[in-house]
């Protein structure tokens, strides 16, 4: 009898059954595939090398501007697939290193509840006080799209190297999977197309950010489409044709050699015996929570993708922390801004609230901008493509949110959700002192361009 059974290693597991054996609870992780989940295994951390890879490659041509010329790169795809998965098996050993060191059982096989007490893995029955879930999420499918097909490609297949680079790439799909493998694939050669549904880039975003980003991605030669859908395929043997058919009620056929489905992603719930104990699960799948974690069964925690949207690592994570906390106990409950970044290149990286968002929340809203154009670091980084704007209360002067596309995204945002964390105002942000030169002072600035005060900038 542990005291806490955790389901899934992922992120969010991983992260609670550490926590839970800090706080000296005896706690069993339950692991049907490699230790690390989706994101350690086929999500953020491969994708991350090979969006590296494709950013040097980048780099190293826009080096001519400055005199450094190196003649046309030789990529050795097993060599980078090697190197990827390197970095991917020593994160994987790591964790499990980690999970031993803290006397975590780790169990391998796939769990299902018998009890609400009690789940069976490999034949084998496990008790405990407590659970939490933690399996995360799967692709979602398309319909007429068969992943079985090696032209059709999943997030985990796509990063597969070995019959090299397609020629001509379709991403079904511009969220953070399809951008990121359409930067890529683009980087590496590919011709890429990606088809979206929607009129707009990652709904819900602020407006003029993903116009601004969706600029820079078409001026890099991805042929993005807003308003398509998928919505039929021929098989060939090494390609495939597809229609997609445009709300304006164009049509259209291209062959692809390589189609990534990424359409979104769907919680894992399914064949843990949720319904026999009890546990609720929502129309789309995902177990109902409230903000402690807990399910409809107060014994048992749900975290991470298979508990609710936003489906990220970094939620995920703290969320884990959250209902180990609980389970240890305490009272703790999920209440944090969630930067949403996409690796893509330029980055995409925002937190709190869109403009749109705060007018709507009848907020006197004032914004700033500052485009990396003028910074002397990205220049110096021969990277000044990017905007930063910041979105601000004029009445109590209060940091709203903070949204972001350019070099190195992804890291400055951290500032921005530390303001947020902090009610910061935005006046801290104009005078924090920011090293120079840096890009962070873009979010400095930005903050001095919504009260006109901008040094960087000219009047207007
Ligand atoms: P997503 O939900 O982010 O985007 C899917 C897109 O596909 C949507 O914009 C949707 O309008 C579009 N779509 C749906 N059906 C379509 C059709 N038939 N034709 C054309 N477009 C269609 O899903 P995605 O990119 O698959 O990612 C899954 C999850 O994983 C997301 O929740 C995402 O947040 C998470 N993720 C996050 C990453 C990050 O934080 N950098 C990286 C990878 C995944």
């Amino acid at each position: 009898m542990y005291d806490l059974i955790v389901i899934g290693t992922g992120p969010g597991g991983y992260h609670a059954a550490i926590r839970a054996a800090q706080r000296g609870l005896s706690v069993a992780a339950i692991e049907d595939d490699a230790v690390g989940g989706v994101c350690l295994n086929t999500g953020c951390i491969p994708t991350k090398a090979l969006l590296h890879a494709a950013a040097e490659l980048t780099r190293a041509r826009d080096a001519a501007t400055y005199g450094l010329t190196f003649g046309e790169p030789d990529m050795d795809l097993d060599k980078l697939a090697g190197w990827r998965d390197g970095i991917v098996d020593k994160l994987s050993g790591g964790v499990d290193g980690l999970l031993r060191a803290r006397g975590i059982d780790v169990h391998k096989g796939r769990a299902q509840f018998v009890t609400a007490d009690a789940v069976e893995v490999g034949g084998e029955q496990l008790s405990a006080r407590q659970f939490i879930i933690a399996t995360g999420s799967r692709p979602a499918p398309l319909d007429g799209f068969d992943f079985e097909h090696p032209c059709i490609l999943d997030s985990t297949t796509a990063l597969q190297l070995e019959d090299g680079i397609p020629q001509r790439f379709l991403a079904i799909g511009a969220g953070a999977i399809g951008l990121e493998f359409a930067t890529i694939m683009q980087r590496f050669g590919a011709e890429v197309t990606v088809a979206e549904a929607m009129p707009d880039l990652l709904a819900g975003s602020d407006a003029e950010m993903t116009a601004y980003y969706a600029r820079l991605l078409r001026r890099q030669g991805i042929d993005l489409q807003f308003g398509t859908r998928a919505v039929d395929i021929e098989y060939g043997s090494d390609s495939v044709d597809v229609h997609l058919a445009g709300d304006d009620g164009s049509e259209q056929t291209h062959t692809f050699d390589r189609v990534l489905v990424a359409v979104g992603r769907q919680p894992a719930s399914a064949g843990l015996g949720l319904d026999t104990i009890g546990v609720e699960c929502d129309e789309r799948g995902f177990v109902a929570v409230d903000d402690a974690m807990r399910t409809s069964v107060d014994h048992i925690h749900a975290i991470g993708d298979v508990a609710r949207p936003p489906l990220l690592a970094h939620k995920a994570m703290k969320e884990g922390l959250v209902a180990a906390a609980n389970a240890a106990g305490e009272a703790q409950i999920f209440d944090y801004c969630n930067p949403n970044v996409i690796y893509s290149d330029p980055e995409w990286a925002a937190v709190g609230m869109t403009e749109a968002e705060a007018e709507q929340r009848g907020i006197n809203v004032r914004i700033g901008r500052f485009p990396l154009s003028a910074s002397g670091r990205a220049l110096t980084l021969n990277d000044s493509s990017g905007l930063i704007k910041v979105v601000g209360d004029a009445d109590s002067d209060l940091l709203l949110g903070v949204h972001m596309v350019g070099p190195n995204a992804s890291d400055l945002i951290a500032e921005a959700g530390l303001a947020l964390e902090m009610a910061a105002t935005v006046t801290d942000l104009k005078w924090t002192v920011h090293p120079h030169p840096t890009l962070a002072e873009g979010i400095m600035e930005a903050a001095e361009q919504l009260y006109g005060e901008a040094v960087h900038l000219p009047p207007g």
